[in-house]
């Protein structure tokens, strides 16, 4: 089964119909964009930094190699589908961690940029993930929350690394948009070595349909039972 096929309470939106057709979202995952070609440049490029760091006798994790979508190579931040459990009215925090919830800690922070890597303050942060066994609260609002970007772009999120769930991968939904600017809709994704819950990301990575690397988090090493991660986002002002 898959969840996130469903179309959700709110109707059907471009997103979904991509989601359950065959367009530009497709056309996004298979990487046949402008961005596309300039990120394979800049893996290439990441591919000789890691070989040398192999030389000098690091052994650097494969999560390297993963780019986080960056507001200099002139794209924004690609979207993907809203998936069924998407709840307005989310409340205003940037800590997730409440009462009853468990997991391997997540602290996400990054920034928000325009197109022209200026960084955007005030804009919605709505996330909303599943929890550690792979469920999303529907009935409350756990492991949901939106915050506004700092003057200087900035957001924090407290979380944790979600578990999958049938037919996907590990992801943290997102809707992200600027004053008056049009909503961004997209997932975040795990790096293939992310440890939590002994799963196999990367197993989960490389079968799950909706994947978009170019939307993988930034993990720094595993610590006791958490992680610091980054991702940075670029979206459309007006
Ligand atoms: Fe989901």
């Amino acid at each position: 089964m898959n969840d996130d096929l469903t179309p959700d309470a709110t109707g059907n939106d471009d997103l979904t119909r991509d989601a359950t057709g065959n367009d530009d979202l497709t056309r996004d995952a298979t990487g046949s964009s402008r961005r596309a070609v300039l990120k394979a440049g800049v893996v290439g490029a990441a591919t000789v930094g890691l070989t040398v760091t192999g030389l000098a006798g690091a052994q650097e994790p494969a999560a390297a190699l993963t780019l986080t979508p960056s507001c200099t190579d002139g794209d924004d931040t690609p979207r993907n589908i809203e998936g069924p459990f998407f709840k307005p009215n989310s409340p205003l925090r940037t800590d997730l961690v409440t009462g009853g919830v468990t997991g391997v800690l997540l602290n996400l922070t990054g920034r928000v940029y325009n197109l022209r890597c200026q960084p955007v303050a005030g804009a919605l942060l709505d996330f909303w993930q599943a929890d550690s066994r792979g469920a999303y609260d529907n009935r409350t609002f756990t492991l949901r929350g939106h915050q506004f970007s700092a003057a200087d772009g900035t957001f924090r999120l407290n979380t944790i690394v979600p578990k999958d769930y049938p037919g996907r991968t590990i992801h943290i939904h997102v809707k992200v948009q600027a004053r008056n600017g049009p909503v961004l809709t997209t997932q975040l994704f795990f790096p293939d070595n992310t440890r939590a819950y002994g799963m196999n990301v990367r197993a989960l990575n490389a079968r799950d349909r909706y994947i978009n690397r170019e939307c993988t988090i930034t993990l720094g090493p595993p610590g006791a039972n958490r992680y610091d991660g980054t991702f940075d986002f670029v979206i459309r002002v007006a």
